[in-house]
């Protein structure tokens, strides 16, 4: 169970929220999904590219406000920051993007039943490492911010990085 976090300090929980229920909305639209279907197929495509887009967003955002950050103080604290070196090093939202933007190619309907039942696979497996990646960075780096970082420092890094979400 994630920490207690006072809320005008706690950077995550507010875009996991959001996040999270994008992983909804997908999860839903595919069990609903007839690929057989070109207009089904298209309409699916074009909300989970919105979606991955907010979800590179959500990175870019976290690895500029927050993980940088968080690297640059456990450095000056000679503190080995080996697991936020890792967080967020692999491709997979663009190659996500990449297949996403695929889908809309695949013009015949045994193309999109084909197509459709590999991205099932991909989202499933992408949905079962980013729900447990936004809890360890609840679990694991907000409680290293709260080590680390001033109540005024913690205050300032929520305020941008929701600030942030709000203006992309
Ligand atoms: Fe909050 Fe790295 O996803």
């Amino acid at each position: 169970m994630a920490p207690y976090v006072p809320e005008e300090v706690d950077v995550f929980s507010v875009p996991h929220s959001r996040m999270k229920a994008l992983v909804d909305e997908y999860s839903q639209m595919l069990r609903t999904t007839n690929f057989s279907n070109d207009v089904d197929h298209q309409l699916l495509l074009e909300s989970l590219y919105r979606t991955f887009v907010e979800f590179k967003t959500h990175e870019q955002i976290e690895n500029r406000f927050i993980m940088r950050r968080l690297k640059a103080k456990l450095k000056r604290l000679s503190i080995q920051d080996s697991a936020v070196c890792n967080c967020h090093k692999d491709n997979v939202l663009l190659d996500m993007l990449g297949f996403i933007k695929d889908g809309f190619q695949k013009k015949t309907e045994q193309d999109r039943i084909n197509y459709g039942r590999r991205l099932k696979e991909l989202l499933e497996s992408f949905t079962h490492s980013f729900l447990p990646h936004m809890k360890e960075e609840e679990e694991v780096f907000q409680p290293l911010l709260l080590q680390h970082f001033s109540y005024e420092e913690l205050c300032e890094l929520k305020q941008n990085v929701i600030n942030q979400h709000i203006m992309r």
